[in-house]
């Protein structure tokens, strides 16, 4: 067995929610209010026969790693080590290299600077300029210490002397932590001088670096340096803000992108707390991931000029590209608008009330998209309109949901004042030129009926008390969902409980057999309905569909020979053997 099986086996899911969450227990299961969202009435529930939870509420689910990791931020990694060592069980050691210890002896470093530089910026004399700077921008004590911000005067050591000459750490670990650099001839100098200090802390807290901005007008220096890239500051993951902020933005399943360290701080004082900043940069894929188990919306608000915009519309696409069209709960994607040349920071000062409406007033992603592509090109001629039917066809495109897309090409009609159906023409083209048509007699409207109707079967099966055999009546019913009939395939041998069962199966299939066993839709019938009736009508029901379905892809063939003039005599017997088939067929259906 795995490490990581041994350690879900030792642990209980049902313990390690109750850490977080009251539970009581309800039928088979046990409720709760949920910690992911506010509410006031228990959605969330979780079985401790199959060791996962969801939310009805909100959607959340998963097994005991993935709730340790959103509840308190770890990596996969990090909750295992916190069952293992809540089990007593010891992981194989993964050998201590030289370079962890670094890691950690810079780490220390990294914490003691923090202090240092919070301490010279709330309690030292040396610390006048950084306070009248902070006053001067309408910081309050409060943001000050939520973010720990310090300051360093003005001088080539005083870091250095704090941590190497008093602290006794070796100037190596010190230039290692990015806080000293190496002369021309071999001393050692500060990099941060005369600065106001934040320290970059990582998502679980750690600071692993500092941002500095320059305190007084030294018109050579960079306004803003930073960390460079060390064993724990890796610029394309940091955050700025995102530790700190992260209980709202697990409250709120939101969060709010700007640009600067300012942005954070006067946006958590005008209330919007759910905020962080990509500290000048772009918003890359290791960012997203690390929001995608918390967020459900990221709201980008970035600087309106045409860097700005081209920064938003690559956020968008990266954005995009880490969300599937299949996931359950894709991560929507806003923009809020700001006034034109001015940055949250300043907006707020002139007005908290603008930037929290900015904020609700944001649009959709493909809303934007739409509008830069119109104020882009010349949509009044037809070169303009081709241009943007360029742009926007293969995002378009991608829009999952078919009410949605059709949503966002009336919108695009309109506003070019063209006619709809010629941009739905246009996109459908590129769609199809990417993926094959389904086949013709297996209409949208039958697929995603079949499709529930086999899910509220697998339900049913779930809760049979021999589910071998339940599953053996499933494999005779021609299942079409693709990822029912391949978890059906793994659903044989000898296990009879649905407990036992679901070990054998691989994470995906798992927690498909759980998003099933807890959909959302069948649960709440569970209090009214007789099991074992429901599972005899639905096993006749798919019977049903299976010879319906059957029938009909024959009839299609039939009536695509008579639709010829003149058959073959192959083709001729090939057509009266459908049309026995089809009989024997309608024989076959139930009463
Ligand atoms: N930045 C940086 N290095 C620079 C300039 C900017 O790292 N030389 C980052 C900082 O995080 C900064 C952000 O990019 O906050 C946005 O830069 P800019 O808009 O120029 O600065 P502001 O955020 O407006 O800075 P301030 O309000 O402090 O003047
Ligand atoms: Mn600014």
């Amino acid at each position: 067995m795995s490490q990581i099986q041994t350690v879900k086996e030792a642990s209980n899911i049902v313990d390690v929610v109750s850490e977080h969450v009251v539970l009581q227990r309800s039928g088979s299961s046990l409720k709760g209010l949920c910690p992911f969202h506010s509410e006031k009435t228990p959605s969330f529930f979780v079985s401790e026969e199959l060791q996962r939870y969801k939310c009805f509420g909100c959607q959340e689910t998963g097994d005991v790693f993935t709730f340790l990791e959103k509840i308190e931020g770890l990596t996969f990694y990090e909750s295992l080590q916190k069952l293992a060592e809540a089990a007593g069980i010891e992981l194989e050691p993964t050998a201590r290299t030289k370079q962890d210890e670094d890691r950690e002896a810079v780490l220390t470093i990294l914490e003691q600077a923090r202090a240092y530089y919070h301490y010279v910026l709330t309690s030292h004399e040396k610390g006048a300029l950084g306070r009248e700077y902070l006053t001067n921008r309408g910081m309050s004590s409060q943001v000050i210490k939520q973010f720990s911000l310090g300051c360093v005067p003005a001088g080539w050591s005083n870091i250095y002397d704090y941590l190497v000459k008093k602290k006794k750490h070796p100037p190596r670990l010190v230039e290692k932590a990015g806080l000293i650099m190496k002369g021309k001839r071999g001393g050692y100098y500060d990099r941060f001088r005369s600065r106001l200090m934040f320290p970059l802390r990582d998502h679980r807290g750690r600071v692993v670096g500092f941002s500095g901005r320059l305190l007084g007008d030294d018109q050579t220096s960079a306004k803003y340096i930073n960390t460079p890239e060390t064993l724990m500051y890796h610029k394309s993951q940091l955050l700025y803000g995102y530790f700190e902020s992260l209980k709202s933005i697990r409250e709120k399943k939101q969060i709010v992108l700007v640009e600067g360290e300012f942005d954070v701080l006067s946006s958590v004082q005008a209330h919007v707390n759910e905020v962080a900043a990509i500290k000048g940069s772009s918003v890359t894929v290791e960012h997203v991931r690390l929001l995608k188990r918390v967020v459900r919306s990221i709201i980008l608000a970035l600087d309106t000029d045409a860097a700005g915009v081209t920064a938003t519309k690559r956020a968008i696409s990266v954005v995009q590209s880490q969300t599937g069209i299949t996931d359950a709960t894709p991560l929507d994607v806003r923009v809020a608008v700001l006034p034109h040349g001015k940055d949250p920071d300043e907006l707020i000062h002139s007005s908290p009330n603008q930037w929290r409406e900015t904020i609700k007033t944001s649009v959709s992603a493909y809303e934007f998209l739409i509008d830069t592509a119109l104020a882009q090109h010349e949509y009044t001629t037809p070169e303009g309109v081709r241009a943007v039917m360029i742009e926007l066809s293969p995002v378009l495109s991608l829009v999952a949901h078919e009410v949605e897309r059709s949503y966002y090409i009336q919108q695009l009609a309109e506003k070019m004042g063209v006619s709809e159906p010629a941009v739905r023409a246009d996109i459908t083209r590129y769609q199809h030129a990417s993926t094959t048509p389904p086949p013709p007699p297996d209409t949208e409207h039958s697929r995603t009926n079949r499709s529930s109707l086999e899910r509220y079967a697998f339900f049913l099966a779930f809760r049979q008390s021999n589910v071998q055999d339940a599953f053996a009546h499933l494999r005779q019913a021609d299942i079409a969902d693709r990822d029912l009939s391949s978890l059906l395939k793994e659903l044989s041998g000898s296990a009879t409980t649905l407990e036992e069962l679901q070990r054998s199966l691989s994470q995906e299939d798992q927690s498909l057999l759980f998003s099933i066993y807890s959909a959302d839709e069948y649960v709440p019938l569970l209090e009214s309905i007789d099991v074992a009736k429901e599972w005899a009508m639905v096993q006749k029901k798919l019977q049903v569909a299976s010879v319906t379905r059957q029938a009909a892809q024959i009839e299609h063939e039939i009536k695509m020979l008579d639709a010829k003039q003149n058959l073959t005599s192959a083709e001729e017997q090939h057509k009266n053997e459908l049309l026995a088939q089809l009989v024997a067929l309608k024989r076959q259906t139930p009463a």
